[in-house]
């Protein structure tokens, strides 16, 4: 089976985490989510993250190592989370409704989509590892 994949990406700065909030679908909107999306034909996962992030934020990344747990989503797509780096560029939201930095103690509080949360732990992890 063709299981295809959608990468997210962990950008920490600072002791900050970047997240990006939706605009849709409507039971999503205004929730916040590590940025990212869906791998197409032809690409690797980390090359699709790098396209995304472009796409969306306007910045340059380099994908990193995995952390958490792959989390299945509908019609056999799975979510992957990497560790990710700010190459160049300053985020813009693009595509989204806002982007915002978050520091481990603020993350819990965070209104984040409901497979992200799944994260939090490696999440938090991070970030005071930074
Ligand atoms: O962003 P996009 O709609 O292309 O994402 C594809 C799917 O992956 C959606 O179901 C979205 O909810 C999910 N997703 C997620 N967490 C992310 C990025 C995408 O749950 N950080």
């Amino acid at each position: 089976m063709n299981v295809r994949v959608v990468v997210a990406a962990a950008i920490v700065v600072d002791g900050r985490l970047l997240l990006a909030q939706r605009r849709r679908p409507a039971e999503l909107e205004g929730l916040w989510e590590l940025p990212g999306g869906k791998v197409e034909a032809g690409e690797t996962p980390t090359d699709a993250l790098r396209r995304e992030l472009r796409e969306e934020l306007d910045i340059e990344t380099e994908a990193g190592e995995r952390i958490g747990v792959e989390v299945p989503l509908a019609d056999g797509l799975v979510l992957r989370a990497y560790l990710t780096e700010l190459v160049s560029g300053t985020p813009r939201a693009l595509d989204h409704a806002a982007i915002g930095w978050f520091s481990a103690a603020e993350l819990p509080a965070v209104d984040l989509v409901p497979n992200d949360r799944m994260w939090l732990p490696e999440l938090e992890r991070a970030l005071r590892a930074s």
